[in-house]
């Protein structure tokens, strides 16, 4: 028994946030779980008096009065200053800001409480406490101890709690959640959307066999010709998976199945991890137009995990960005991840069915998920939809480029971003940030950043919204990080900050480097249902005209243009927008206003959409 709480007190060290990225669970969605979603208590603790003592010094871990214990008082004399109570609860998931006046604007430490029973197990079977993402940083307690904390406002982590749990019912669960920014954070203190605090995405136990396949990835091997395999109608295969247990080295082989075109392969591996590479015949490739999914079954033992996977390969060839080896031109659209009507955060696929329902509308066939990877629904979503992905970290601004823990912090959000959503056909560029302002530290930092997503995934494009140079009197596009990404992605307002839109028709684009271009922001804001002479600001004839001359400039731009997201699908709230007629805490760029009204400029941007979906069929 001894050895078996040494063993569990070791995976539990490991599982404490250094490593959380290592430890991390993927598709949670296909596997045995018992949800935690529902309603908890909280408690609101703005000065940490749960966490430290009247010296600020934090708590001992059996300290009556750490609000991660809860000792009932006993008798009338005892002295108890914190309790969770019915009257206080909160939903999960969700942020909080949305749930309560008290909340609107609160930055500071929630705690989290509920209770739950232990699910029945099967022999040998294994608990893992799963949060799907807690805005900003987490300390998770069970039953009074601390399985571990996780900083990072948008990707998963989880804990194993086999050992930690009581035998039957009333396992204590504390979450302590802090969304105070800080200036040496991933985001840092200053952000263009509203500072959304909680547990804003699914919480579950997920139960695993014994030994079973942690973290995967299959796709189409990037180095093949795609047009030679397209044309013998055989691709190969290949990808990794690292397993969990103590004993998976006497387990037989995988198996890694495709029923749909009769694969079956057994592949080989190690203790811990194994690496793949196969040929299949008969696959369908998957794209915008036929977004085709397989079901993968994986078997490790007797256990099986299966996948929805699309296969497909994305590129850069010169100027041109290719999807299984055709050229293609991006409509997209950025996205935030808020339900403006309920001024909310997005949290389930209800809600990621709403945001890519209205971004269909417009007739998109991608999507820029600004500025943080958003919840897994929509990257799952846009697989089954057909609508390609650009996932993003929040380094976003001024970020402290000089400060190596900060550049960890980035690492750690890029590596939970790409292990989430690596096999999402969808996804095909992964972002490292959003307008960093260019300097030695910064290129160097963000340059970093690059060199290890490539290494993390050869089979996506690296990105970064850059800056533009203004010089020689015309838009010079030749920041130093485009020397590292795999395209060239600006954002651009002229006509909105500077100038007028009747400006852009003039100006002038170049890029420094013979790579893809790619607008991933341009917009203008207008008040829904404010209507004016163009030249008025905020009237959504001002937004129309705005969009107008922008269209028209995107049709003088230099051959190496392929696609654009303006900015942005839908209003959406930030505390930097203040204008009390017009904004009143929205940022009014949406082409969809808070609540859910197509503005006029809605329609210029379909009507060019469907004219550039004509022109590629053609
Ligand atoms: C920037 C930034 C966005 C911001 C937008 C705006 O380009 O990337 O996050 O919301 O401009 O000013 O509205």
């Amino acid at each position: 028994m001894i050895f078996k709480k040494i063993i569990a007190a070791f995976l539990v060290l490991l599982s404490v946030s250094a490593f959380a990225q290592e430890n991390l669970i993927v598709n949670t969605h296909n596997r045995k779980q018992v949800s935690l979603n529902g309603t908890w208590h909280y408690i609101i603790d703005p000065y940490e008096t749960g966490f430290y003592d009247y010296r600020y010094k934090e708590k001992g871990e059996k300290d009556p009065e750490a609000y991660w214990n809860n000792p009932e008082p006993h008798g009338k004399t005892d002295r108890k200053e914190h309790g969770y109570s019915d009257d206080y609860t909160i939903q999960v998931p969700g942020d909080w800001n949305s749930q309560d006046d008290v909340f609107k604007y609160y930055e500071g430490t929630v705690w989290y409480q509920r209770t739950f029973d232990k699910p029945k197990l099967d022999k040998n079977e294994r608990v893992f406490l799963y949060f799907g993402a807690v805005n900003y940083e987490a300390h998770v307690y069970l039953n009074g101890k601390k399985l571990g904390m996780h900083k990072g406002g948008f990707t998963p982590f989880n804990f194993e709690i086999s050992q930690e749990m009581l035998e039957d019912e009333g396992n204590f669960l504390v979450v302590k959640v802090d969304n105070k920014r800080y200036a040496d954070e991933v985001p840092t203190l200053n952000t263009d959307w509203w500072n959304y605090g909680g547990i804003t995405r699914d919480v579950k136990l997920v139960i695993t066999p014994q030994n079973f396949i942690q973290q995967y990835a299959i796709h189409l091997e990037q180095s093949q010709d795609i047009e030679k395999s397209i044309k013998r109608k055989k691709f190969n295969i290949s990808g990794y998976f690292k397993l969990n247990g103590p004993n998976t080295s006497s387990e037989e082989k995988i198996t890694i199945e495709i029923p749909e075109i009769g694969l079956k392969e057994k592949v080989e591996s190690n203790a811990s991890e194994g690496s793949f590479n196969f040929d299949a015949k008969k696959l369908e490739l998957w794209s915008p137009e036929n977004p085709k999914l397989y079901e993968v079954k994986f078997t490790l033992g007797e256990n099986i995990l299966t996948d929805k996977i699309g296969f497909r390969k994305i590129e850069v060839a010169g100027k041109e960005v290719l999807l299984n080896g055709k050229k293609i031109f991006m409509r997209g659209i950025s996205i935030h991840e808020e339900i403006a009507p309920e001024a909310r955060r997005a949290k389930n696929s209800a809600d990621a069915d709403k945001l890519l329902g209205w971004a269909r509308d417009l007739n998109v066939n991608m999507v820029r998920l600004a500025h943080y990877p958003h919840n897994e629904y929509m990257t799952r979503a846009a697989d089954s939809l057909g609508i390609l992905v650009w996932s993003e970290i929040p380094v976003y601004w001024t970020i402290d480029f000089k400060n190596e823990g900060v550049l960890k912090k980035a690492k750690k959000q890029l590596d939970e971003m790409i292990i989430r959503d690596q096999n999402r056909a969808s996804v095909i560029i992964w972002s490292v940030g959003n307008e960093t302002p260019v300097s030695e530290a910064r290129t160097r930092f963000m340059k970093s950043l690059v060199m290890h997503a490539k290494e993390k995934d050869n089979t996506r494009l690296i990105s970064a919204a850059l800056e533009v140079g203004y010089n020689r009197g015309k838009n010079y596009i030749d920041d130093p990080l485009g020397e590292y990404t795999d395209i060239v992605s600006v954002n651009e307002y002229l006509g909105w900050y500077g100038d007028l839109p009747h400006a852009k028709v003039k100006s002038k684009w170049e890029t420094a480097y013979n790579k893809p271009l790619f607008f991933s922001e341009t917009g203008a804001g207008a008040k829904g249902g404010f209507h004016a002479d163009k030249e008025t600001r905020w009237s959504e004839e001002f937004q129309e005209w705005y969009f107008e001359e922008t269209l028209k400039m995107m049709e003088n731009m230099p051959e190496n243009f392929m696609g654009l997201s303006p900015w942005i699908l839908v209003d959406f709230r930030s505390p930097k927008r203040n204008n009390p007629k017009f904004q009143e805490g929205w940022n009014r760029k949406g082409l969809i206003d808070n609540q859910g009204n197509k503005k006029k400029a809605f329609f210029v941007l379909k009507k060019y959409y469907d004219e550039k979906e004509k022109e590629d069929q053609e």
